[in-house]
């Protein structure tokens, strides 16, 4: 049995992650800002009341984690607002970049120290933030947090390599949440995240730093 973490637990694809993982018989750490009677309903440890982009918040986080040893670290958390060229809201702007890539790096030092070496952490970023695949601009906030945090993924790859920690950077396909409206043409959360857990276990040393979709095709930057 592996220990995971996983943040944006009570709803979505973290709330599917957690489901999975329980299935599968590893133990799950599942934190938000508030539970909901989904996450209540399966057997995990809660650790509610975090704000990811407070940073008194996150300190509570590593605090009730003394002790503990994780061996999968899924920081999936998110958030999207639309804008195009007109209706640009440089507010909203800095709020996505502050919870979609500044937040997860954060998080990922502070809980680097609890991840022993074969260790994995898996960022929940979007095709949103390829520059090479980007055919229909806009989505200026989104877009740009989520460039953001595929860099430091790729950094955060090569500085945990040494102690033997492998980075997932995971886009998850179109996903029927309430992030997209649950728009019909968007594919289940139980097949994302099928997906995703197939990337997260085939993660080692060798990959470690790639730009996955669920479906293992590797994503240009
Ligand atoms: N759905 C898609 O099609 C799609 C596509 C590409 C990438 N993604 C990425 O996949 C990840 C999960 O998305 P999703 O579709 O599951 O979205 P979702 O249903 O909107 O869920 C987002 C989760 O993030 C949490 N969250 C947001 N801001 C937070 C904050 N400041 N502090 C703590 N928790 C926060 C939410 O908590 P609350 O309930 O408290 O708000 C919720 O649990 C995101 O990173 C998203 O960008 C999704």
């Amino acid at each position: 049995m592996a220990n995971y973490l996983v943040t944006g637990a009570n709803r979505g694809i973290g709330l599917e992650y957690c489901r999975q993982l329980r299935q599968r018989g590893e133990r799950v750490i599942a934190v938000c800002r508030q539970t909901s009677p989904e996450l209540d309903a399966l057997d995990v440890q809660r650790e509610a009341g975090i704000e990811l982009s407070d940073a008194a918040s996150t300190a509570e986080l590593t605090k009730r984690l003394d002790g503990e040893q994780l061996n999968g670290v899924i920081l999936n958390a998110g958030i999207l607002q639309s804008m195009g060229l007109v209706d640009l809201d440089p507010e909203g702007i800095r709020r996505q970049f502050e919870v979609n890539a500044l937040a997860p790096l954060l998080l990922a030092r502070s809980l680097v120290p609890l991840m022993p070496p074969g260790s994995k952490l898996a960022l929940m970023t979007s095709r949103m933030g390829s520059i090479e695949d980007n055919s229909s601009g806009g989505s200026y906030g989104y877009r740009m947090s989520k460039v953001a945090l595929n860099i430091a993924g790729k950094s955060l790859a090569i500085d945990l390599a040494p102690r033997g920690i492998a980075v997932a950077i995971l886009h998850p396909g179109l996903v029927r949440t309430r992030m997209i409206q649950f728009n019909p043409s968007g594919i289940s959360p139980e097949q994302s995240v099928r997906g995703l857990l197939a990337r997260i276990d085939a993660l080692s040393p060798v990959n470690s730093g790639t730009f996955w979709h669920a479906n293992g095709e590797v994503l240009p930057w």
